[in-house]
């Protein structure tokens, strides 16, 4: 966040100074070239973006880490978006998505009586069960990391929201799933960032996860 904050500084002291060289001096548009599109147009749809929070999301979380420390009523208030379609409850029913009891471990597309996608059934040759980094790559991005697939979902961009909602589902149905040894090769999520659950970017039901999240991107700078 502060690598956004100061960016913002700088371009916006950049900004009056430019506008003024420009009408003086008819300066050549490549500054707008250099400098506009880190701001607009590069996040699309993979969460790469040069500094500040968004480049959490390249390094899985150090689960041994943040797990045990996670806010797990954070977790089942993101869970929210999730419950249209998935019941949690054991024994629960399927609905348009699987119940998610004790998903964590589970083999993938394997929950009786739901009928999975192709996508999702041919997903196993990747990852056979759910682990917590198959679980967080899923919920970040559905249709990109498993293409095909029939969970119409947009993803969860912000780290510690899937962080807090994977604990939540751990803790229902799979409290024995073992947590990681701490890994100081991983980078732990940015703090603070839970308060995007209410963010618009993470809506229910979006067709694809590109052009919400560009928006809000677009949006968040003005705001500082
Ligand atoms: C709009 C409905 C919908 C929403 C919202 C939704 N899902 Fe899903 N989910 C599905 C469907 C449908 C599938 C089956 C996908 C397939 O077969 O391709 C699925 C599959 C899954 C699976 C794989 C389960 C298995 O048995 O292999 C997981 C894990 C999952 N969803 C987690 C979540 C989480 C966590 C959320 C909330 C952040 C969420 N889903 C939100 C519809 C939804």
């Amino acid at each position: 966040m502060s690598g956004d904050l100061k960016w913002n500084k700088i371009f916006g002291a950049g900004l009056g100074t430019v506008f003024a060289i420009l009408v003086v001096q008819q300066v050549s548009g490549a500054i707008f070239r250099t400098e506009a599109p880190e701001k607009m147009g590069y996040f699309v749809d993979a969460p790469e973006t040069p500094a500040g929070g968004a480049a959490a999301v390249e390094l899985a979380p150090d689960w041994g880490t943040v797990l045990p420390v996670a806010d797990i009523a954070a977790g089942e208030a993101a869970f929210a978006r999730c419950q249209a379609c998935h019941d949690i409850a054991a024994g629960g029913p399927n609905k348009i998505g699987p119940n998610l009891n004790g998903v964590v471990g589970r083999a993938v597309a394997s929950h009786a009586g739901f009928a999975y996608s192709d996508a999702m059934k041919a997903h196993v040759s990747v990852d056979p069960t759910w682990t917590l980094d198959a679980l967080d790559h899923f919920i970040t991005a559905p249709q990109r990391y498993v293409a095909g697939t029939k969970m119409s979902f947009a993803g969860l961009r912000d780290t510690q929201t899937r962080v807090n909602l994977i604990a939540y589902l751990r803790s229902q149905g799979s409290a024995g799933f073992p947590v990681p040894a701490p890994d100081p090769a991983r980078q732990p999520p940015v703090a603070g960032a839970a308060d995007a659950t209410a963010a618009p970017a993470d809506g229910v039901a979006a067709p694809t996860d590109g052009v919400a999240d560009t928006a809000a991107v677009q949006v968040a700078p003005a705001a500082h």
